[in-house]
């Protein structure tokens, strides 16, 4: 059986999650629920990053202690997640002892394998990235990221030897065109190698919070190092090896540009410095921007996913901002998008097709689905349907697969319009043109699923199948011909009211 083990970034708890985080944990959500339509075995993670100056500081300023604001701020993740009907088979957080011992196990390799020494670091530092920048990173003496004052900061370290594995990072990406998608920013990561690895340092004495280096007490890793591995913590590295090498091959992370550099250069060199692969994939996407801007945690433009779920529902909200903002490039977000989004697709195109489909079989065919034809005018633009959206999935490609699915959409309005079976007295007639529509519908609700899960499965139900739609196995699932005929079909509510402005 095919295998996929996905994973989202684990997200930091100094603050909580708001719709850049959403819109990660939604791509990669619809994508695990893709696979498990095609039957494969799919493992999806997601998280929460707990331990660094950023959480420490946080806590303190909030009075807490880090466990305590940690605790707080992981449960408002998880929640949100469950608003989302995000569908994680796990949640890590990088506090649990799980965790400690892979990262304990993973280091340790490195530096028995002499890939880990000691030295001393000076140099300007960004606490909201937790990371280390050199001059002439720095935008008139800011972070570039977060356009903040960074601070000065010296201290005994541990390094990691990352210069030490250039040329098979450069050969693993020159010879792997599929290690990172879309393909910029593989050139991205290979113009990061090509300008030349410094070594890093993964350590500090100045905190505590975090994992002790277990050669040297009184240091702890530096809260990068600690959270990339999370992503073998959570199938079993340090603890159950089988599980681990079950797994591993098969891992595909998805991640914001803003930490392409950790997880892209770094994150391999470390799995190569303990002697791990095969190295995973990753897919990057751009910021959510706001008014030109990253929509960031210490912005004022963040929104919470409630707000816009409170407006859209969760399927609105879910298609609308996986279909209007495409994987790989930065993307205006903007609530008159959405709306626009939502109305033109949802409640004019997929809730009208479902609304008039049983309408009309209600009043026109006894309330019973009459089967398709086997040489239905639709039958070809399913097939074709069908085809460009795997195609569009299996490229990591959310925005791109959903258009190619509302185009049968579409098409099946139209054939209804043009039919106008409403207007016919019952018969043999009638019940073609809707036998064909309710197959049309059949294999929409599969398709659109993995982005609207609860409306295609009441969808699902109102046409009278049976089993859950999330179950269907394609491709098999989506060949025409396959509705059965003599269904009871039920009307009910709009699955999406239309909204207005
Ligand atoms: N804790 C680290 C990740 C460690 S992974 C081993 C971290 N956390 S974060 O909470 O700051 O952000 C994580 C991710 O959230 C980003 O990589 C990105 O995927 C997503 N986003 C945060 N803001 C975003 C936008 N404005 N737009 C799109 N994605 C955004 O970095």
């Amino acid at each position: 059986m095919p295998r996929i083990y996905l994973t989202t970034p684990i997200y930091y708890v100094n603050d909580v999650p708001h719709v850049g985080h959403a819109y990660t944990t939604l791509n990669a959500d619809a994508v695990a629920r893709w696979h498990r339509l095609l039957g494969d075995d799919v493992y999806f993670l997601t998280g929460t990053d707990e331990h660094g100056l950023k959480i420490q500081r946080s806590a303190e300023e909030n009075g807490l202690s880090p466990i305590e604001q940690a605790d707080r701020t992981s449960v408002r993740f998880r929640e949100t997640w469950e608003l989302l009907d995000i569908s994680n088979d796990d949640f890590i957080r990088t506090t649990e002892h799980r965790h400690h011992v892979a990262v304990q196990e993973l280091l340790t390799r490195a530096y028995d394998n002499g890939y880990i020494e000691k030295n001393v670091y000076e140099g300007a530092y960004c606490v909201s990235c937790e990371a280390y920048y050199t001059d002439d990173e720095l935008v008139e003496g800011n972070c570039p990221i977060h356009k903040r004052p960074v601070e000065q900061m010296s201290e005994d370290n541990y390094f990691f030897r990352l210069s030490a594995f250039a040329d098979r990072l450069e050969a693993w990406l020159t010879d792997t065109p599929d290690a990172i998608t879309p393909d910029g920013y593989r050139n991205e990561a290979l113009g990061l190698i090509r300008q030349g690895l410094d070594d890093v340092s993964i350590s500090r004495t100045s905190i505590t919070w975090g994992v002790p280096v277990p050669w040297d007490e009184g240091h702890v890793f530096y809260v990068w190092y600690d959270a990339l591995i999370n992503y073998a913590t959570a199938v079993g590295f340090g603890a159950d090896p089988e599980r681990f090498e079950t797994w591993w091959p098969a891992t595909h992370h998805v991640l914001g540009k803003d930490i392409l550099r950790f997880h892209c250069v770094y994150w391999p060199a470390m799995l190569l410095a303990a002697g791990i692969e095969p190295l995973p994939r990753f897919h990057v996407h751009g910021f959510l921007l706001v008014g030109g801007e990253k929509m960031s945690k210490t912005g004022i433009n963040k929104i919470a996913p409630a707000e816009l779920v409170a407006d859209f529902g969760v399927d609105g909200f879910r298609y609308a901002l996986l279909r209007d903002n495409s994987f790989g490039p930065d993307s205006e977000f903007s609530y008159e998008a959405l709306l626009g989004r939502y109305n033109s697709d949802l409640a004019n195109n997929y809730g009208n097709l479902v609304q008039r489909v049983c309408t009309v079989v209600v009043k026109q065919c006894g309330g019973v689905g009459p089967p398709p034809r086997p040489d239905s005018p639709l039958a070809v633009v399913a097939t074709a349907a069908y085809r460009e959206t795997a195609e569009a999935w299996d490229r990591f490609q959310p925005a791109v697969a959903l258009d190619a699915t509302w185009r049968l959409i579409r098409e099946t309005n139209e054939f209804l319009a043009r039919n106008e079976p409403w207007k016919m007295e019952p018969g043999p007639e009638v019940d073609a043109i809707m036998g064909d529509a309710l197959e049309a519908l059949r294999i929409v609700c599969i398709l659109a699923s993995p982005a609207v899960p609860t409306a295609s499965a009441t969808a699902w139900a109102r046409i009278g199948m049976d089993g859950a739609v999330g179950e269907q196995r394609l491709p098999e699932a989506a060949e025409w011909g396959q509705y059965p005929g003599g269904s009871a079909i039920g009307a009910g509510d709009p699955l999406f009211p239309r909204l207005k402005a």
